[in-house]
C-alpha cells in the first residue's frame, strides 16, 4: 500500500486544490492531507475565511482525500512521514525545492500549479463584488433621495 500526503490552507476550495489532490492521490492507494490550523496560517502570515475545523471538514468530504490532519507547525513533516507510513509527499510547484530535506525521509514530489487561480485571487474578487454592490446600494439610495426631493 503507498501512502502519499500533503500540506496546505485550502481555504475556499477551488479547481486548483482539486486538480492537486486527485494527481496526488492517483500516485498511490491512500492521500492523507494536513490542512493548516488557524494558530499556523497566522504564523505564516494567512488569515482563511473558512475556520480549520470548516475547511477540515470540505476537505475530509472529498472522494480523493482518506485522511485529514492538523498541519501546526513546519517541523511535524518528517514525525507525520514516519507516524503515517509515508511513502510519497507532493506539494504544488510554487514549493519547488523548499522541501527537499524530506528525501531522506521519503519521495518528494512537485506538481505544476493550476495555472491562474488561486485564493488569493478569490478573495481579492470577492472584495471588488462587495464594494461594487456597496457603491450599487449607495446609488440606489442617492436615486430615492432625489426622487424624494422632487416629491417635496
Ligand atoms: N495549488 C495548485 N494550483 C493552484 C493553487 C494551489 O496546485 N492554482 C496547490 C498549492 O501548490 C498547494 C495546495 O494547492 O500545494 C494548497 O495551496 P493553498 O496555499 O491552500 O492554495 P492557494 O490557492 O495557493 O492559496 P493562497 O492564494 O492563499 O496562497
Amino acid at each position: 500500500m503507498k501512502i502519499v500526503i500533503t500540506y496546505g490552507t485550502f481555504d475556499l476550495l477551488h479547481v486548483g486544490h482539486i486538480h492537486l489532490l486527485e494527481r496526488l492521490s492517483r500516485l498511490g492507494d491512500r492521500l492523507v492531507v494536513g490542512v493548516s490550523t488557524d494558530e499556523f496560517n497566522e504564523q505564516k502570515g494567512k488569515r482563511s475565511l473558512y475556520s480549520f475545523e470548516e475547511r477540515s471538514k470540505i476537505v475530509s468530504a472529498l472522494k480523493c482525500v482518506d485522511q485529514v490532519i492538523a498541519e501546526s507547525d513546519w517541523q511535524q513533516k518528517a514525525t507525520d512521514i514516519e507516524k503515517y507510513n509515508i511513502d510519497i509527499f507532493g506539494i504544488g510547484s510554487d514549493w519547488q525545492g523548499k522541501f527537499d530535506h524530506l528525501k531522506e525521509h521519503c519521495e518528494v514530489v512537485y506538481l505544476s500549479r493550476t495555472p491562474n487561480i488561486s485564493t488569493t485571487d478569490l478573495k481579492k474578487s470577492l472584495s471588488r463584488i462587495d464594494s461594487e454592490s456597496i457603491q450599487m446600494i449607495k446609488q440606489g439610495l442617492d436615486n430615492v433621495l432625489e426622487l424624494v426631493k422632487t416629491i417635496e
